[in-house]
């Protein structure tokens, strides 16, 4: 396992739009246990694959509930139910903080770490990550998508 460096605001990569993975081999394993790894070590609740510079649609995501950290390959939203204000971050931003809109709750389908088809349901800090996540295989940011007016930069602490 290794960290990984974060590509950060301005680097033209997050701008592209990642693509699917075909085969969930040792490769793919390897990537998402240093995603983790680098997720962690910044302290961040979600981590998507382009941010380590590879444009493949993995993500990982971990809100600290003891379940232990997601990692998927290929997630896609399948529902989304209602709505809620959130302040989000980004480890790709460091220290800039905005306020926007997300689905309350989401249902994705996504393959797991041994390709085996798996369905997830997050609510609250859950399903706001994974929509920020997804959004990013897309090559969205969360800057795209805030309440204008909102940016505002602070001590990092909780990044998406
Ligand atoms: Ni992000």
């Amino acid at each position: 396992m290794a960290v990984r460096i974060i590509r950060e605001e301005g680097d033209e990569i997050l701008r592209k739009k990642s693509r699917e993975v075909e085969v969930v081999d040792d490769k793919i394993r390897e990537l998402l246990d240093d995603m983790v790894e680098t997720m962690h070590k910044y302290n961040g609740v979600g981590l998507a694959a382009v941010q380590v510079g590879i444009l493949k649609r993995i993500i990982v995501i971990d809100i600290y509930d003891g379940k232990g950290p997601l990692k998927l390959i290929n997630p896609v939203i399948i529902k989304q139910k209602g709505e809620q204000e959130v302040e989000e971050g980004c480890l790709s931003f460091p220290n800039k903080y905005a306020k926007m809109l997300r689905p309350a709750e989401v249902t994705v389908e996504a393959l797991d770490e041994n390709g085996k088809k798996i369905k997830i349901h997050g609510k609250e800090l859950l399903a706001q990550a994974l929509c920020h996540e997804i959004d990013h295989l897309n090559g969205i940011v969360f800057v795209d998508n805030m309440i204008p007016g909102t940016l505002e930069y602070v001590e990092p602490e909780k990044n998406v």
